[in-house]
């Protein structure tokens, strides 16, 4: 099987094999805790046997209501946020033309993806809704709780456009939710209102969820292969299965590392791409880690840069800076498209030692020598090559980075599938709103102010 690796070599200055040996019964242990549901957090682990219990009706839904969407609409929003919106914009960015969306009406392959209940942005939403206005568009709400304020709030905004521009009855086709079985308004929304509608299993939280219809949905109606990205995660979740041995279970190992890593102070892991349209798989690989292990006063600080781009922004903090960093980088081995570097006869920019050579050739050479650079500077540095940027190895890649963190949650002995946390600002929001039910509320935070 062709897939995706991890190189660890340039670590080596940082660990012994024997650090990371020593944890390798831990890491098994609890990669097998993820499979027989024995640790904390036990009903959220419907993602650990997803992709491969995904059923052929179930992808033949999804993909007859993306082409519904698809023929009626050229632009449709995805309305949600975090783990109801990432997963999905990571896949479509990574696996999209990334200017189609620029091409006129008849030259674009796929209808244009708008994202939207990610802000509270009133000028965001008010462009938003110029944008559509002379558009045929349509709508994917998407929300487990189908309560949170920032989807249900543009949702608001954009079925009421939709419905004043095209009528109740079509807007009804264009709108498809995604959300718990029964709970939520949005599920009685959807109902009352006879939407399309999906559901978000009850054991599988919301990072986790891009590989059920919150992410699958959108990213077919993008016009992405599902069943080929569904069949990349099924490859690394039988490849990491509960007797894997810990050698070659690539998620374990990655898990291991960045935790001994972790304990010798390096409290911030950077995920590195060389190619723009691996950003939002950064953001979404930062939700992943970031709510899964931000707990208890502790765990790693996920952040993520964009180079080359960045090496000119955030370059010198990470060459020179406090010395509590470690990169994962992830790199591409083989671009989908080629383009050559020209002759010129002049060579007044100097270029003419490059070429004939690829454009990818000037990027693997900055790609290597950041990473030594890194290195010799005190910023271990982790290697995760993708063969190719298509379906399969980012699936490939969703399923690793999943059971990886699964797995590093529990070596830090934390529950790594919840998410306290996030309540605290919402908490005050509504008081500050003056939500009914928040009275008490209300009056503490107002006597603070
Ligand atoms: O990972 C999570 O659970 C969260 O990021 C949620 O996805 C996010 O808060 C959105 O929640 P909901 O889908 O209930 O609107």
């Amino acid at each position: 099987m062709d897939s995706i690796q991890l190189n660890i070599k340039q670590v080596s200055d940082f660990l012994s094999e024997e650090d990371i040996l020593k944890q390798s019964a831990q890491a098994t242990a609890c990669n097998q805790a993820l499979h027989d549901g024995s640790r904390a957090g036990n009903d959220f682990l419907g993602w650990v046997t997803l992709p491969s219990s995904i059923t052929e009706e179930v992808l033949r839904e999804i993909e007859d209501a993306a082409a519904v969407l698809r023929t009626r609409c050229e632009a449709v929003v995805v309305v949600g946020i975090g783990g109801s919106y990432l997963g999905a914009r990571a896949v479509i960015d990574a696996l999209s033309d990334s200017f189609d969306w620029l091409q006129d009406k008849e030259a674009r392959k796929n209808p244009v993806i708008v994202y939207a209940g990610n802000n509270i942005s009133e000028d965001y939403l008010h462009e938003l809704s110029g944008y559509l206005r002379n558009k045929e568009f349509g709508i994917i709400n998407i929300s487990k709780s189908g309560t949170t304020t920032e989807p249900a709030l543009a949702f608001r905004l954009l079925k009421d456009q939709l419905e004043n521009k095209v009528g109740k009855e079509e807007a009804r086709k264009r709108i498809a939710a995604i959300t718990d079985a029964s709970r939520g308004a949005l599920r009685s929304l959807a109902t009352t209102e006879g939407y399309k509608t999906f559901v978000i299993p009850d054991n599988v939280g919301g990072r986790y969820s891009v590989l059920t219809p919150v992410g699958l949905l959108p990213i077919a109606v993008a016009g992405i292969n599902i069943r080929k990205l569904v069949g990349g995660a099924v490859e690394i979740e039988k490849a990491t299965g509960p007797s894997a041995s810990f050698d070659y279970n690539l998620p374990a190992i990655y898990a291991v590392i960045r935790n001994e890593l972790y304990k010798q102070g390096k409290k911030i892991e950077i995920l590195v791409n060389y190619h723009p349209k691996l950003h939002f798989l950064a953001e979404w690989w930062k939700q992943l880690y970031g709510e899964s292990e931000g707990k208890e006063n502790g765990g790693i600080f996920p952040a993520a840069v964009d180079f080359t781009t960045d090496l000119h922004s955030m370059g010198q903090w990470i060459q020179e800076g406090e010395r509590t960093i470690f990169e994962t980088v992830i790199s591409i081995r083989e671009p989908n498209r080629k383009v050559e570097i020209p002759h010129d006869d002049r060579d007044l920019d100097g270029l003419n030692f490059l070429e004939g050579k690829r454009v990818d050739e000037v990027n693997k050479m900055a790609e290597l020598g950041t990473r030594i650079a890194h290195v010799d500077g005190g910023v271990p540095n982790l290697l995760i090559v993708l063969p190719k940027l298509n379906e399969q190895f980012v699936g490939q890649l969703i399923y690793f980075f999943e059971k990886a963190c699964g797995i590093s949650g529990y070596l830090l002995d934390i529950n790594p599938f919840d998410q306290p946390g996030v309540e605290a600002y919402k908490k005050n929001m509504f008081a500050l709103l003056e939500k009914p039910g928040y009275e008490e509320a209300t009056r503490v935070i107002k006597s603070r102010l």
